[in-house]
């Protein structure tokens, strides 16, 4: 059985919780494969509200086993806490969580760096979460990190190895003008944690296979998005790590041939979070407005989302990286109601018409969108099950967008319920037993 790959198409935050939501109940198994606590998942069942971070959200399937990736990098503490709400809210995780024992861990003193380089760039800043994400990375290819396996070793011999890297980083954050951290403290927090994590700890590459080859359905769940993607995204405004389809490749041990279908996520607008270039951005009233109507606030950090209208370029160039079968495009209900709604079919860069995604982020931030603008529809015609039944500007907006990026919307998000959501015929199905 092969794997689908989900990724977020955009800046991050198209609804990809949902996504896996819908998708989930056809999947047996869930896997992270990039990415850490920077990501952040609300999913409300009847049961409330949960809000996930590193824990892949589709365990709330009480068939799901649940995965965390070599290409991750994990914060234990946060981890624990995650799981201890889960347990406490009647989540039976028992067994249902595996961690990849080569997934980097997140120090403490990975969260203290991330926040003393972002506030010595100042204007320059790229708005990072501040969960240390940077910085872990930085040691995984410095090749000087922590991986996960630690928590298999004992007590004594891993409080030692703690030790000494947090008296390594001490330099570090000393040279910043930072307090050093009590490395005996943080030690002893690591040992403490040793017998909880242990359990979970293992070597996830040869497991995905063998899940794989005995049938199991599974789904490759991508955090952050293709433009914030370190290799392909607006960098130096990007995350760091891969989060188009490649990630899922490296972030899992499964091989391309493993990946039978690439699903992207995209938004009926956009949004970005952090600083770095965004053509295609209102500001002012029209982007307030935007952000109150999709109530565009960070998961993780709170922070009010920048808005903006579709990105057809960014959207064509995320295309070409991922190759999506199909696309799922989330929120259409926020832009209906709209008297018209607008595209950005291409940028005006120093008096030319550009299709094509600069990388230069100077460029980048120098181009101004060309918008095509559409007739709206009302807010109520949407709710139909059917893609026929969507009022003919809805419908012509979402052709003009896969006319655009050169996909296929497959699925259509008109609202939070899962019930909310059009599959268009064609789509991607799956066996939902
Ligand atoms: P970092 O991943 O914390 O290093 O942040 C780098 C950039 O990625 C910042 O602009 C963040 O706002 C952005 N970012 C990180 N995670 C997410 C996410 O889950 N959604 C949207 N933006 C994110």
């Amino acid at each position: 059985m092969s794997a689908t790959v989900i990724v977020g198409g955009q800046w991050g935050d198209e609804g990809k919780a949902k996504v896996v939501d819908f998708l989930m109940g056809g999947h047996d198994v869930v896997m992270r494969f990039q990415g850490g606590a920077n990501a952040g998942h609300t999913v409300v069942t009847g049961a409330g509200r949960f809000a996930f971070h590193q824990i892949p959200s589709g365990l709330l399937y009480p068939h799901v086993t649940a995965i965390l990736g070599n290409g991750m990098v994990i914060d234990p503490q946060a981890f624990l806490s995650e799981l201890q709400d889960l347990v406490a809210r009647g989540i039976d995780v028992k067994g249902r969580i595996h961690i990849s024992s080569a997934a980097q861990i997140v120090m403490p003193y990975h969260r203290m760096i991330d926040n003393l380089l972002e506030a010595d760039l100042k204007k320059e800043s790229i708005g990072v979460t501040g969960k240390g994400i940077g910085p872990a990375y930085a040691d995984k290819y410095l090749r000087r990190g922590l991986r996960m396996g630690l928590f298999l070793k004992d007590k004594a011999e891993l409080f030692d190895i703690v030790k000494t890297k947090v008296n390594d980083a001490n330099k570090l954050l000393v040279l910043f003008g930072a307090p050093p951290l009590s490395a005996e403290k943080v030690a002893s927090d690591f040992a403490g944690m040793r017998d909880r994590l242990a359990g979970l700890v293992v070597d996830t590459q040869e497991l995905v296979h063998d899940m794989k080859a005995r049938g199991k359905r599974i789904l490759l769940e991508g955090a952050q998005g293709a433009l914030l993607d370190i290799d392909h995204g607006t960098y130096p405004f990007v995350t760091s790590s891969s989060c188009t389809v490649g990630g899922a490749v490296t972030g899992t041990g499964l091989a391309p041939r493993d990946i039978g279908r690439v699903i992207g996520i995209f938004k009926a607008y956009l949004t970005r979070v952090g600083n770095g270039p965004m053509p295609s951005e209102l500001t002012g009233d029209s982007g307030n407005e935007l952000r109150e109507r999709g109530h565009e606030y960070g998961t993780t950090t709170g922070r009010p989302r920048r808005c903006g209208w579709f990105d057809v370029v960014g959207g064509r160039y995320s295309v070409l990286l991922s190759g999506y079968d199909e696309i799922v495009l989330t929120k259409l209900d926020v832009i209906s109601g709209l008297p018209r709604v607008k595209l950005c079919v291409a940028y005006e860069l120093d008096g030319r018409r550009v299709t094509s995604f600069p990388q230069n982020p100077e460029d980048l931030a120098r181009c101004t969108p060309v918008f095509e603008k559409m007739p709206g529809w009302s807010a109520e015609e949407i709710k139909v099950d059917r893609y026929d039944a969507l009022p003919a500007g809805a419908r012509a907006f979402i052709e003009r967008i896969e006319k655009g990026i050169g996909a296929r919307v497959s699925f259509i998000s008109t609202g939070a319920a899962r019930e909310e959501t059009i599959v268009r015929d064609g789509a991607y199905s799956f066996d939902r037993t």
